[in-house]
């Protein structure tokens, strides 16, 4: 299965070819499409009249803003298939940093030939850009950003892409994680300062420790931690988010892929099949470093699919696993204040037909106060949403559950089953508005809904908030908490948008209201407000731009208007490319984006190699972009 074809698939295609959901011949497959339609139709609606579901004043803040003529400051951008990145009228791009670059002058920059050297690959910035945010620490501005998984190709170009030796494995280790970097702009532009004090890379290798419920459990411990309370490195980071206090939280994905055995005889402990662990790991890591070996080290993968805490202003500090906020395939991390100061973090796991979490904090933080224990002691909950366009938030509780609190920290999936919590299209990323008390996920698409359950068996006929069977579009649903707090057990629901194409498709297919032939995408994924509490929606799907998405272009950037519902396209992406996370400076002036595995030369043009990149876009007149 290490053979390089594998290696251009995407995760959840990876993940489709070495465990097959069960057919599901069982399944009665008895979508009430009318129910269903009726759910859809409803939702869209509510959305027109969102003050009746919201309760009054809640949006008080937007709804004047919707009184004012559009909010948006930019023409809107056509659907673009080339190899660079557009953005509208009266503004400009430039990259800020690129896979390989350096962020130490000891380090050796990428070779056009030979990549990067093992022994500078863990002081270089990674590959694949995903989540990110940005710090200011004593005045400087800095950037934490994840660098999600590797092109073993571009990695490895001595031996074409395969994975040939311990020292292949601690280069592609190296290559993914977290990079910690000081940035400054001057008259040329944004650029990373190198050699800066607060540079730092966290790779695959990083000590952190562990704390929450699963601290010290025996399904932690191993042969070379048998406390269970360090463990090395943290991976595939995806999604990104900030803690009230000034952190950097980074989501571990895909982990099980780095997984596999070295013994075919193996036999696989039970909870291995719900996340996807299997026999063989994508990069062969298993055959020169037996940490992921699992017929060795069983134990290895539970101590992986965490959130994970970083200090971005003390490069020494050891990053922290919280296993409170629970395991699976962590999208993102969004922590938002509840009215009595306890945190609210909104989860994502990103897997056809698996949850919405959140967890809300024990205590409440206080500016200034103690923070080490606020993501360690809490509840953690499942989103269950109801065709009548209200939700609950179900506690994984032992009692509940039948599962300890460990057992719940470290195998949530199930814990969420025995609850019933509402299988979902894949959820990425949770924004939350910073001017209204309403949150937003991007539910990026789920060609499974309606075919087969999930990993856990869990019917996946199509519901509420995901009604479209095989949903290759995806759609964004917003909930607005019970009095208007976050920390509340209920909500009320509604779609945000139905992303589809009304050029090739009549109905659902076609999209919500307001999608049209100017703001056309797919696969809605990184999201993040801005600090006037406008939408940005980045996507990471189908840029053929034929059939079922045509005059789609691009994977692309929108923004969209929480008060009126209107989407409009500001940036497209390279074809090929992901365009995934998303952060400004601090006087607003710069929004940084990030561009993710290109497949032509960017952006660095004809001749040289594809690079992610994080580029840096202003307008032609320096005034705020967000
Ligand atoms: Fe790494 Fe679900 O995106
Ligand atoms: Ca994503
Ligand atoms: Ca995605």
């Amino acid at each position: 299965m290490n053979s390089n074809d594998t290696y251009d698939l995407s995760w959840d295609e990876w993940d489709e070819l070495q465990r097959p959901a069960a057919e599901t011949t069982d399944f009665d497959g008895v979508v009430d499409a009318a129910l269903s339609r009726r759910g859809f139709l409803t939702g869209v609606v509510a959305y027109g009249s969102g003050a009746a579901v919201m309760g009054a004043g809640l949006l008080s803040g937007t709804s004047a803003q919707a009184q004012t003529a559009s909010r948006f400051a930019f023409s809107p951008i056509a659907a673009q298939t080339d190899f660079t990145v557009h953005v509208p009228d009266g503004y400009n791009w430039q990259p800020l940093a690129k896979w390989g670059e350096p962020l130490f002058s000891d380090a050796e920059p990428l070779s056009q030939e030979t990549g990067v050297s093992v022994g500078s690959s863990d002081r270089v910035f990674g590959e694949n850009t995903d989540g990110m945010e940005a710090f200011v620490v004593d005045g400087r501005q800095v950037i934490a950003v994840n660098h999600e998984y590797v092109n073993t190709k571009a990695n490895l170009p001595h031996t074409g892409g395969e994975v040939q030796s311990a020292d292949d494995v601690l280069t592609l280790q190296n290559m993914q994680g977290v990079t910690v970097m000081e940035i400054a702009e001057s008259a040329d532009g944004w650029a990373i300062v190198k050699d800066s004090d607060l540079n730092r890379r966290i790779t695959q290798n990083t000590p952190m420790t562990v704390a929450g419920p699963a601290a010290g459990h025996p399904l932690l411990q191993t042969e070379a931690d048998p406390a269970g309370a360090t463990v090395l490195g943290t991976m595939n980071n995806c999604g990104a988010g900030k803690t009230p206090w000034g952190t950097y939280l980074t989501c571990e994905e895909n982990f099980n892929g780095y997984f596999g055995s070295t013994d075919p005889e193996f036999t696989a402990p039970d909870d291995y099949a719900r996340y996807g662990i299997g026999m063989e790991g994508r990069y062969a890591y298993e055959k020169f470093d037996a940490r992921f070996d699992t017929s060795k080290n069983p134990n290895e993968p539970h101590r992986f699919g965490y959130i994970v805490e970083i200090d971005p202003a003390d490069p020494s500090s050891t990053p922290i696993k919280h296993t409170a906020l629970g395991r699976f395939k962590h999208e993102n991390a969004a922590a938002v204040l509840a009215p009595d100061g306890r945190v609210v973090v909104y989860l994502g796991d990103d897997e056809r037909g698996e949850f919405l979490y959140k967890f809300v904090s024990a205590n409440a933080y206080t500016p200034g106060g103690p923070t080490s224990a606020l993501l360690d002691e809490g509840q953690l909950y499942a989103a269950k949403f109801s065709t009548d366009l209200t939700g609950e938030w179900v506690a994984l509780t032992p009692e509940a559950t039948g599962m300890d609190e460990a057992e719940i920290a470290i195998f949530t999936r199930q814990a969420a089953s025995k609850v019933g919590a509402t299988t979902m299209d894949r959820p990425e990323w949770v924004a939350v508005n910073p001017v209204a008390v309403e949150a937003y996920c991007a539910l990026t698409n789920n060609k499974n809904r309606g075919v087969k359950p999930n990993a856990g068996g869990d019917d996946t006929a199509a519901n509420g908030p995901n009604p479209r069977d095989e949903n290759n579009y995806g759609q964004i649903v917003r909930w607005y908490p019970s009095n208007d707090d976050h920390a509340a057990d209920t909500f009320a629901w509604d779609l945000y948008v139905m992303a589809g194409n009304p050029t090739v498709h009549e109905g659902a297919y076609g999209g919500s209201a307001n999608v049209n032939e100017g703001n056309l995408f797919n696969s809605p994924d990184g999201m993040q407000f801005d600090s006037t509490g406008m939408l940005w929606i980045q996507t990471d799907g189908d840029d053929d731009n034929e059939g079922d998405f045509a005059g789609m272009g691009n994977n692309q950037m929108l923004a969209g208007d929480p008060a009126t519902g209107q989407i409009e396209r500001f940036l497209t992406g390279p074809n090929g490319s992901e365009v995934t996370g998303l952060t400004w400076s601090a006087d607003k002036r710069t929004m940084f984006v990030g561009i993710q595995h290109p497949a032509a030369p960017f952006p660095d043009g004809e001749g040289m190699l594809p690079r992610s990149s994080i580029i840096a876009v202003k307008r032609d007149d320096n005034e705020r972009v967000g």
